[in-house]
C-alpha cells in the first residue's frame, strides 16, 4: 500500500534539473567485444530479481528502531548526549537517523539510474552500452526497493545531503564519460556498500539484511564494470588528463571524509547539532566507516591506475592510503556469497508470500 512520504526537512528543490552539455555517441561497430564485459553482461540479465517475489514486505517494522540495529552503531553511541536520552527520545531518533540513512540510498540510487543511463548514451564502446543497459534496469530495482521501505515502513524521508549533492552536480554536469563513471561507480558506489554492509551484518531484522544483501550483490558487478572499463582508459590519458581526474577524485574524497556527520540530523531531532557533530568527528562509529568506505574506494583508485602523486598525497592526509592493497576481490566475492545464501534461506518463503504467482521465485540467480 503505497504511502506519502513526510519529509522531516523542507525539501526546497522538488525536482532537480541539471543544464549542461552532453553527447550522445552510436557505434557501428558489433564484433569488438571484450570477454570480461560480456561475462558481466550475461551475469546482468540472469541475476535480475524482483522485489515482489525475492523480498517478504509483510511484516511490520518497530516504531523505534525499524530496521532493529544495535545501539553501536548510533553514531552519538557513548557520548553524554545519548546517555541522557530517554527510551522514548531514543526511539524517536533511532527512527529519525535509519529514515535518514535510508533516504540516502533512495536519492543516490536514483542518482545512479539517471548517471547510468547517460554512460549508455555516452560511452563509445557496443560492450559497455550493453552492460550498462543491465545496470539501469538494477538501479531501477535499486530505486523501487528503498522507495517502497521508505514509504511502506517509515514514511518519513530526508532530502539528499549536501556533499552527495555536490558530487552529483559535477558528474552530471560534466560530458566526459569516465567522470560519470568515477563520480557513480568508483566514489558514490562504494559510499552505498560501506552503508549496506554495516546493515547487513548488523540488523536483526530479515527485511532490512536482505534488501541490503541482494542491493549489494548487484553493486558488486558496478563496481567491477567502473574497473574494467577505467583499467583500459587511464593508460592512454595524458599526464594532464589523468590529474584532472585525480583532483576530482581527491576533492570528492575530501567531502566524503569530513562530511559523514548526519549536520541535517540533529537539529530536526531537537539534538545540539554542534556537539553532536564534534562526538560523532571523533567517534568510533566514524573511524570504522571511514576504514569500511576507503577500503573500497582506495583499491580500486589503484587499480584503474589513478593512484598517483595527487591522490597519493590526498590518501595520507586523510591516512587512508593503507586501504590500497586491500583485497577488495575477496571483499566482493564475500558479499556475492552472503547474498546467494540469504536467497536460499529466505527467497522460497519470501517468493509465497509474493503477489501474484504463488511460489515462483524470480528466476535463477
Ligand atoms: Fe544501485
Ligand atoms: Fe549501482
Amino acid at each position: 500500500m503505497p504511502i506519502k512520504l513526510t519529509y522531516a526537512l523542507p525539501v526546497d528543490q522538488t525536482g532537480w534539473k541539471i543544464e549542461g552539455k552532453s553527447e550522445t555517441v552510436l557505434s557501428w561497430t558489433y564484433d569488438n567485444s571484450r570477454d570480461e564485459l560480456l561475462a558481466l553482461y550475461d551475469k546482468g540479465k540472469r541475476r535480475q530479481w524482483n522485489a515482489d517475489y525475492r523480498i517478504d514486505w509483510s511484516p511490520d517494522l518497530p516504531e523505534d528502531n525499524p530496521m532493529e540495529m544495535p545501539d553501536v552503531q548510533v553514531p552519538i553511541f557513548g557520548s553524554p548526549i545519548w546517555d541522557k536520552l530517554n527510551e522514548k527520545e531514543r526511539g524517536r531518533f533511532r527512527r529519525h537517523m535509519q529514515a535518514w540513512q535510508v533516504s540516502q540510498f533512495l536519492h543516490g540510487e536514483q542518482a545512479a539510474l539517471v548517471c547510468v543511463a547517460r554512460i549508455v548514451t555516452l560511452v563509445p564502446d557496443m560492450d559497455s552500452k550493453f552492460y550498462a543497459a543491465t545496470q539501469v534496469m538494477d538501479e531501477a530495482r535499486h530505486v523501487e526497493v528503498y522507495s517502497r521501505l521508505l514509504r511502506e515502513k517509515f514514511g518519513l524521508a530526508y532530502p539528499m545531503t549536501p556533499a552527495l549533492t555536490r558530487i552529483f552536480d559535477t558528474v552530471l554536469r560534466d560530458s566526459r564519460w569516465d567522470f560519470t563513471y568515477l563520480g557513480t561507480q568508483v566514489l558514490v558506489e562504494s559510499l552505498g556498500l560501506a552503508s549496506f554492509q554495516r546493515i547487513r551484518n548488523q540488523s536483526k531484522n530479515v527485511l532490512a539484511q536482505t534488501i541490503n544483501a541482494y542491493v549489494m550483490q548487484d553493486e558488486a558487478r558496478h563496481v567491477a564494470f567502473g574497473r574494467l572499463a577505467l583499467r583500459d582508459l587511464y593508460p592512454q590519458l595524458t599526464e594532464a588528463e589523468r590529474k584532472e581526474r585525480e583532483e576530482f577524485v581527491a576533492e570528492a574524497c575530501f567531502l566524503l571524509h569530513s562530511r559523514l556527520d548526519f549536520a541535517e540530523l540533529w537539529e530536526t531531532v531537537d539534538l545540539p547539532r554542534q556537539a553532536c557533530v564534534d562526538f560523532v568527528m571523533t567517534s568510533k562509529f566514524l573511524t570504522q566507516f571511514r576504514g569500511a568506505l576507503f577500503r573500497r574506494i582506495a583499491p580500486t583508485v589503484k587499480y584503474v591506475g589513478l593512484l598517483g602523486p595527487t591522490l597519493t598525497k590526498a590518501f595520507e592526509q586523510m591516512d587512508v592510503l593503507k586501504y590500497a592493497d586491500f583485497d577488495l576481490e575477496a571483499r566482493m566475492e564475500e558479499d556475492d556469497r552472503m547474498a546467494r545464501e540469504m536467497t536460499q534461506r529466505f527467497a522460497p518463503a519470501a517468493a509465497k508470500k509474493g503477489k501474484g504467482e504463488k511460489g515462483k521465485g524470480d528466476g535463477p540467480s
